[in-house]
């Protein structure tokens, strides 16, 4: 007993100062490079600091740049979000890079799908084959395993680095590459269920009829597929806007909004439509339950 308390006496003897003397070090570095760059913005005339201000805030690619870094300082501030994908990539698929919304509309997305299928009298874990169409960086499917834990599971999407983030790190799903429009690389009648998250809400008419016909194909007949698009706009059936953020996305992927009359009448060509539900997804989209004839 006496010799582990003199032990302890002595660690606490060196430890103590050498801590310490870290700690000053690091905060007295950033101190300098905070002290430095506060400074030169001081000796910049007041004329100029706020036009140059509003130019960087008006700047929508630079903007964007200090959104990701103050994003990223809160992660490694947090210390809990290593598992997730970067904060552009988060970006990229909600227009948001913070953490805990990235994983909180994930989560929601996922138990709203299986409430959907629920609707129709099915469960998530009665599928085989499952395919996340435009999974992006995976924010809706690496919530899917546990509500699944044996199905198989495929993600694809137009974005090689989120499909790339997604195989390094969702290793319970195989992932491959899309393409602007079909074909892709599945043989006919693969999956029993698609489900497909805010991508028809950004495809013009065109794309969008070649995209159904796509997920007519490579589903199993009796399928199921879970949809979303954004509810009517302007009184029409099918609105297109060009509104999405320039340097983001290719040009033909913009906005799109579907009225259920026209989402009853156009789907209803390539797929039964069983289910059309209003802000079923997140609160926010429509959600179209479609089988395969
Ligand atoms: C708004 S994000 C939603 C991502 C994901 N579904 C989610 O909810 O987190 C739309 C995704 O659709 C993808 N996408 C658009 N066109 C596609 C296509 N032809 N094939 C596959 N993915 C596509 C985009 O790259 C993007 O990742």
């Amino acid at each position: 007993m006496g010799t582990k308390s003199a032990l302890v006496q002595t660690e606490r003897v060196y430890d103590v100062p050498t801590r310490y003397r870290e700690v000053v070090l690091t905060v007295s570095k950033k101190e300098i490079l905070v002290g430095l760059l506060v400074n030169i913005w001081r000796s910049i005339p007041e004329g100029i600091r706020f036009p140059l201000l509003r130019l960087v805030q008006r700047n929508k690619p630079v903007n964007r740049w200090l959104m990701f870094r103050h994003a990223e300082m809160k992660d490694r501030a947090n210390g809990k979000w290593d598992h997730l994908p970067p904060t552009e990539m988060r970006y990229r698929v909600g227009g948001s890079p913070d953490a805990e919304e990235f994983v909180k509309i994930g989560k929601t997305c996922a138990n709203d799908i299986q409430a959907a299928l629920q609707q129709v009298g099915r469960d998530l874990s009665s599928f085989d084959r499952i395919l996340d169409f435009g999974c992006g960086c995976g924010r809706t499917l690496m919530h899917m395993k546990e509500l699944a834990p044996n199905s198989q599971f495929d993600g694809i999407d137009i974005d090689a680095k989120a499909i790339a983030w997604c195989e390094r790190n969702l290793n319970f799903a195989n992932f491959s590459l899309s393409k602007e429009t079909p074909p892709i690389d599945y043989p006919p009648n693969t999956f029993d269920c698609i489900y497909v998250i805010s991508v028809f809400t950004h495809l013009d008419e065109d794309y969008q009829f070649r995209w159904l016909e796509e997920l007519q194909r490579i589903a199993k007949p009796g399928a199921l597929v879970v949809l979303t698009v954004n509810a009517a706009k302007n009184g029409q059936g099918f609105f297109f806007e060009r509104s999405y953020e320039e340097g983001l996305f290719p040009v033909w992927y913009q906005n799109t909004y579907h009225s259920s009359d026209y989402v009853f009448e156009n789907f209803g060509k390539y797929f039964e439509v069983l289910k059309h539900l209003p802000r079923s997804m997140n609160a926010h989209q429509d959600v179209v339950v479609l089988r395969k004839r």
